[in-house]
């Protein structure tokens, strides 16, 4: 098997939650200590091995493509002003990266997000990354973190892999929850390694009496390309929109699919309480780090 090197990166929704910082400045392109949210994610994307990086957009978003871009005339101003490290540092995209952009046209859901990143990956398999949850990267080692292992996991069996991490009752209703197939008490809440075990579906935010369980899907995906057949057939359900979770679970019958719990600590740069804690903590740790 082929190893995988195509993400897709859905970037089209409106961040209506982080309104109204989100009202003219997309909300991936939001700071998080000295850098926009998305950097982060890019970056993790490419520590584990992408080199084809699909942002999923709209009108409004082309921003964040200029962020992946180079920006000649500012470039050639830094440099002739002698601030030829700065104008390094802007350029940080490796030689082998590339970053596209596809639109979404209709606001359907994250399903139909994904769905419309299929005539740019083909026939590939692929990973998604949700830019609203940045891992920590302070504290590990991204190119032997969460989605290498996943990549790796996805290698030995073709099952996809979907991360997943243990929350607290209160933030279960905001998260695709996992239904477990068997007892897996005893590593739900292990945090220092990954593991990878069959799961039996998805309850797309559910009500606490419904969670089949308190591991909730984090925003890392490495699927199996078939996913985008079903997406196809996906009807829209919670929320009027074409669920992702939907297709999950008619993939879960047709092919297997595996949860990998996940290590280290995520950061919900989506939601405005989690995205302040999130920008502290990230502006505290490089503030350290520049003494
Ligand atoms: C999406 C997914 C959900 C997942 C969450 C992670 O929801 O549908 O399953 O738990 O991302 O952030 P959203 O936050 O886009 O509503």
């Amino acid at each position: 098997m082929k190893n995988i090197i195509h993400a897709v990166i859905p970037v089209a929704g409106f961040g209506t939650r982080m309104l109204p910082l989100s009202k003219s400045v997309p909300k991936e392109l939001l700071p998080l200590g000295n850098r926009p949210a998305i950097h982060y994610v890019v970056e993790e994307a490419i520590a584990a091995g992408i080199k084809h990086i699909v942002l999923v957009g709209h009108a409004q978003k082309s921003a964040i493509e200029n962020y992946f871009d180079i920006n000649a005339e500012l470039d050639s101003q830094l440099r002739h002003k002698g601030k030829d490290k700065l104008a390094d540092s802007l350029n940080w995209l490796p030689e082998d990266v590339t970053v596209s952009m596809i639109r979404q046209g209709k606001a359907l859901g994250l399903g139909h997000a994904i769905l419309a990143a299929r005539p740019i990956i083909g026939e590939h398999d692929f990973a998604v990354l949700l830019p609203d949850v940045v891992l920590d990267p302070f504290t590990t080692d991204m190119s032997a973190d969460n989605l290498a292992f996943m990549l790796d996991a996805f290698a030995k069996d073709a099952h996809s892999q979907i991360l997943v991490e243990s929350v607290a009752d209160e933030h279960v209703h905001k998260y695709g929850i996992a239904q477990l197939s068997k007892d897996y008490s005893d590593i739900e809440d292990q945090v220092e390694v990954n593991a990878s075990f069959e799961v039996a579906g998805f309850v797309e935010k559910p009500n606490l009496a419904d969670a089949p369980s308190r591991l909730a899907v984090v925003g890392r995906y490495v699927f199996n390309n078939q996913i985008f057949d079903y997406l196809a057939n996906t009807k829209a359900s919670v929320g009027g929109e074409i669920q992702l979770t939907d297709a999950i679970d008619a993939l879960i019958s047709g092919y297997g699919v595996n949860v990998t719990t996940m290590r280290g600590n995520s950061y919900d740069a989506g939601d405005m309480r989690s995205y302040m804690q999130a920008f502290i903590y990230f502006a505290e740790r490089q503030l350290a780090d520049d003494k």
